[in-house]
C-alpha cells in the first residue's frame, strides 16, 4: 500500500519557521475545509471511517499521533510527528488515529465541506465496497 507522505516546504530564518500549504504546493486539491483535533484524551482512538470521495491532508502541527490506513486489503501505521510532513489520504481508505501526544494538534485539510453522506462508518460495508 502506497503511503503518500509529503515533505512540506519550510521558510525558516533567524526568527523561526513558517510553512504554507496551497494548491500545487504540498497539496494537489482545492482546500474547501480545515479542521483540527486537539486536547485528545489519553488512550482515545478516533476516525473509524472511510470517505467515498473526500481527499485529505493530515499534518500534526504540534505533537504526534499515529494513523492506521487500511485499503481493505493491507493496513499500514504511519507516525506523524512533524509539522513539516503531510499525510495524503485518498478516498476509500479506512483510517483510525491513535497514540495522540497530550500536546497534539492534528490539522486536516479537505477538498470538500463536511458531508455526512460521504462517510462509510461500517467497516464490513467498507470492505464490501472496495472489493
Ligand atoms: P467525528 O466524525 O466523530 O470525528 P473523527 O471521525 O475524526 O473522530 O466528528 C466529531 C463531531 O464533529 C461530529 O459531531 C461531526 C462534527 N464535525 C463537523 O461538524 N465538521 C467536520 O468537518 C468534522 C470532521 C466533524
Amino acid at each position: 500500500m502506497k503511503i503518500d507522505l509529503v515533505q512540506l516546504s519550510i521558510h525558516d530564518d533567524q526568527r523561526g519557521s513558517l510553512i504554507a500549504i496551497e494548491k500545487n504546493n504540498g497539496i494537489k486539491f482545492d482546500i474547501k475545509r480545515v479542521y483540527y483535533i486537539y486536547d485528545t484524551k489519553k488512550g482515545v482512538r478516533r476516525g473509524f471511517h472511510a470517505h467515498k470521495k473526500l481527499k485529505q491532508l493530515l499534518v500534526t502541527v504540534k505533537g504526534s499521533c499515529k494513523v492506521l490506513l487500511d485499503n481493505g486489503k493491507n493496513k499500514e501505521v504511519v507516525l506523524l510527528n512533524s509539522p513539516t510532513k503531510g499525510l495524503v489520504i485518498e478516498s476509500m481508505i479506512w483510517r483510525e488515529m491513535f497514540d495522540f501526544s497530550e500536546d497534539c494538534v492534528l490539522m486536516v485539510l479537505a477538498d470538500h465541506i463536511y458531508d455526512e453522506s460521504d462517510y462509510i462508518r461500517d467497516y464490513e460495508k467498507f470492505v464490501e465496497e472496495v472489493k
